[in-house]
């Protein structure tokens, strides 16, 4: 097979960064084109990933339909790892897809396992993307990854992992902490991706990726034992948790538009599907009928939650979005 002409979407983002270093890394298989928007075009990571030898093509995936097609010309494979409040933007980009031949697009999944149907809003715009295309007859492999280890981690009292954090309220300990839930380190997604668009047992098909299944009692226990230190916990039952979900998509019923609650109460979407629920897990992925990646990748060995922890307390880790100022996201709420 020659190479596969691969054109990604969102590779100056935190998972279309991961998934372009896995595939810049296998030169064999793979051409990597990236789709940029025109009013990124200026940026200093779009001048890198040109630094990189990546060839960029400029669109709008919201404008006139031809020109995304034209954009796709030449390419076998489209994957987007668009942000979480852009799902809807790929509905274009899809029919684009289909007109212009793609023989397999990745639309931007990479989410935790949940459920259609009003359990996560994110999952549920993602969801309007996976009917679009299936009425399209659009060959696709959707791709969950579980929690990223980089959010996962409670603070320590010494402040020694602070550098890291990206979210707030990291000491909560939700519905008793027993629920376990699938954990992926985001620099292993572009590995698992790689492998997953090479394979043609995924074509058409849900894929889960992880590398740990841990309750969140277990990761604070871990975080203990391995850092010396004795984490103060805060309990938030299950009642408190859908009490406040409530609150918060009831407010988002009268104003849509509303950003910083929209940023919460997705935070508390996860927080309900994970750990009320109990949705993230290789069992209930197995029943939506996911293919799991460590069955078909058994070669593949990713990065533990508890490798991740020890780079974390050597100062070592790499946070997330560093320009991101998450509290102000949430300030209003
Ligand atoms: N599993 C987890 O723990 C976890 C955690 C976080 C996110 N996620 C999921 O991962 C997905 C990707 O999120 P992320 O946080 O990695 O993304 P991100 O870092 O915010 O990056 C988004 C990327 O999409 C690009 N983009 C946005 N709109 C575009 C458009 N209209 N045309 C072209 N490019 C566009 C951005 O490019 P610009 O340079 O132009 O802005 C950027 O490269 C989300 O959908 C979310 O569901 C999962």
């Amino acid at each position: 097979m020659g190479k596969q002409q691969i054109l990604l979407l969102g590779a100056t983002g935190e998972t279309g960064g991961s998934i372009l270093n896995a595939l810049l890394a296998d030169i064999e298989a793979f051409n990597v084109v990236a789709l940029v928007r025109p009013s990124s075009i200026q940026k200093a990571q779009v001048q890198e990933l040109i630094e990189r030898g990546v060839e960029i093509r400029v669109a709008d995936i919201e404008g006139p339909l031809d020109d995304v097609v034209k954009v796709l010309a030449g390419i076998n494979v489209v994957i987007s790892a668009i942000d979480g409040l852009g799902q809807l933007a790929q509905l274009s980009l899809a029919t684009a897809a289909k007109q212009a031949g793609i023989k397999r697009f990745v639309p931007c999944a990479f989410t935790i396992v949940a459920p259609p149907g009003g359990v996560m809003y994110i999952r549920d715009t993602k969801e309007e993307v996976y009917r679009h295309i299936q009425r399209l007859y659009l060959p696709y492999t959707i791709i969950d990854v579980g929690f990223w280890h980089q959010l996962s981690f409670p603070n320590l009292p010494s402040g020694r992992v602070d550098y890291a954090v990206v979210m707030t309220e990291t000491t909560e300990i939700h519905a008793d902490g027993r629920m376990p839930t699938m954990l992926t380190d985001l620099r292993d997604i572009g590995p698992f991706v790689a492998r997953i668009i090479k394979d043609p047992r995924t074509l058409n098909k849900f894929v889960v990726t992880y590398s740990d299944v841990l309750s969140e009692n277990e990761i604070f226990g871990l975080m203990e034992e391995m850092s010396g230190e004795v984490i103060h916990r805060k309990y938030v039952s299950g009642n408190e948790i859908i009490d406040s979900r409530a609150r918060h998509q009831a407010t988002l019923k009268m104003e849509p538009d509303n950003r910083p609650v929209r940023f919460v109460s997705m935070k508390e979407d996860y927080i309900y599907s994970k750990y009320v629920r109990g949705d993230n897990t290789p069992e209930y992925a197995a029943y939506l009928g996911y293919l799991d990646a460590r069955e078909l990748y058994p070669d593949f060995r990713p990065r533990s939650f508890k490798d991740f922890i020890a780079e974390l307390l050597e100062g070592k880790a790499v946070k997330p979005y560093p320009t991101l100022d998450i509290a102000a996201l949430y300030q209003e709420a």
